[in-house]
């Protein structure tokens, strides 16, 4: 690992990386437990990324705010009088109390509940109680704000970045950024939100959901005969075929509780009814996908939703059931619709993931924001069927991980390799590379993970 631009300032030599990743498709258990090496994540790793603080639904007036919590640190998010949305440091500037815990309405502001000091909607300081006791040289007024954090909006949410050196959000997640505007995330909303306390690390909490190849095994209900498409073509039957597919787009609805939302099946049984394929699988299967697509979408403009033009998602490349944006923001889209997730460390080996399920309603008409879900144990049976097949996984494999005889993990280089990727990225934070001899590594990783293989970096 090197650094690339010896001109970037801050440019120093690489810090010496624990248990890092020496054979891309080799992963070292230390990773998923190590006191050190979490150590080093919080020091390195989280403080320099965009992290999604919050859906702007939960923040849809002025004033409205909403704590976000990573590991010991603390954010206040606030919507401002003009729409805008701008972060800072929890930490009055007088004695470090928090001014503001769990989420809210600030109707004048903040008062930190110790001594008064008071902080405007943008953090500004607005009155300290007793002047008189304090030294001038403690009061100057350009030293007495809430510390700003940088605050971007985009796809429906907020997020945060601790880093002032880091590239903007947007930039910080491309491609994905690019397809998920494709995708035109920003017009969805939330119709739920769970959360799932997981007995695991966060990385390998969220490596359950990146590869496809457990599906078979964890998910069985997911493989429909129907859908197989005979060796010998003349025995191809588009109506069984047809019949495999939507008891497929049934059970990834039911399974997901949304992803493939249920306005989308009703879609797809409608057409089914309606539709004659031809005879040829390969024709039968490209009339299909592209007359679901053209049915869904026509349904939700008739709505007044809006929606992105699919067989053109297609066309571009970005027709993808799963967007990774680097290192705890996921999307799902699927027709009109998505799952999205975010995970967060509670400990090394303890994480938060949290669940929206995200459609699309008419301008004007979008619901309230979901209540703030009630954090479920991994095994809570209220957990939709697919979600919960995962969790029961997860927390045997971080046992099963401190197996003395067990030492590493081996990837699939081809469908697990977006496992084998992100980790090298990480290792390439953990080393305290500049931002700029991450950004190729990082635009490798920001991309569709399922069935990636391993992928040379340049870091
Ligand atoms: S700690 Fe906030 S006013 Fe004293
Ligand atoms: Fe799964």
């Amino acid at each position: 690992m090197t650094v690339s631009d010896p001109t970037v300032p801050g440019t120093h030599r690489p810090l010496p990386v624990p248990f890092a990743v020496e054979r891309a498709d080799r992963i070292r258990k230390e990773r998923y437990f190590d006191e050190e090496f979490y150590a080093l994540e919080a020091e390195h790793l989280w403080p320099r990324v965009w992290q999604m603080a919050c859906r702007l639904e939960e923040i849809p007036a002025p004033r409205d705010w909403v704590e976000y919590t990573i590991l010991d640190q603390s954010v206040v998010v606030v919507r401002q009088d003009d729409g805008s949305v701008v972060a800072f440091q929890n930490a009055c500037r007088h004695r470090g109390v928090r001014v503001a815990e769990g989420r809210g309405r600030c109707d004048s502001g903040f008062t930190c509940p110790f001594h008064g000091w008071c902080y405007g909607p943008d953090g500004a300081n607005t009155a300290v109680t007793g002047k008189r006791y304090f030294d001038p040289g403690n009061l100057d007024p350009a030293d007495l704000d809430l510390t700003p954090v940088r605050c971007e909006t985009w796809g429906g949410c907020a997020f945060i970045n601790f880093d002032d050196a880091a590239p903007p959000l947007h930039e910080s997640f491309e491609p994905a950024s690019t397809m998920l505007d494709a995708w035109r995330l920003s017009s969805m909303r939330a119709e739920w939100w769970v959360a799932a306390r997981l007995p695991v690390n966060w990385k390998l909490a969220q490596e359950a959901f990146v590869e496809q190849y457990h599906v078979v095994e964890s998910h069985p209900q997911l493989v429909i005969k129907n859908r197989v498409v005979p060796r010998d073509p003349t025995s191809f039957d588009p109506k069984v075929w047809l019949d495999g597919e939507l008891q497929y787009l049934r059970t990834m609805s039911v399974g997901m509780d949304g992803m493939i939302h249920r306005s989308d099946v009703a879609v797809a049984e409608r057409l089914a009814a309606a539709i004659e394929l031809p005879a040829d699988p390969a024709l039968a299967m490209a009339t299909w996908d592209r007359s679901l697509n053209e049915a869904v979408v026509s349904w939700h403009r008739e709505q007044g939703h809006d929606v992105p033009d699919l067989d053109e998602l297609t066309t571009l490349g970005f027709n993808e059931p799963m967007i990774y944006c680097f290192p705890h923001f996921i999307v799902l889209p699927m027709y009109s619709s998505a799952s999205q997730y975010r995970f967060r460390p509670l400990g090394p080996e303890e994480t938060l993931m949290e669940i929206w399920s995200l459609t699309r309603f008419p301008q004007g008409g979008e619901p309230e924001c979901p209540p703030v879900p009630e954090v479920w144990e991994h095994d809570d049976p209220r957990f939709p069927p697919i979600p919960a097949q995962d969790f029961a996984n997860v927390p045997r494999q971080q046992r099963g991980l401190h197996q003395r005889s067990f030492e590493y993990m081996r990837l699939s280089e081809k469908g697990e390799g977006h496992i084998a990727n992100y980790h090298r990225l990480v290792d390439g934070y953990l080393a305290g590379l500049p931002h700029a001899a991450l950004a190729s590594a990082q635009r490798e990783i920001c991309v569709a993970p399922l069935e990636r293989p391993v992928v040379a970096l340049d870091l």
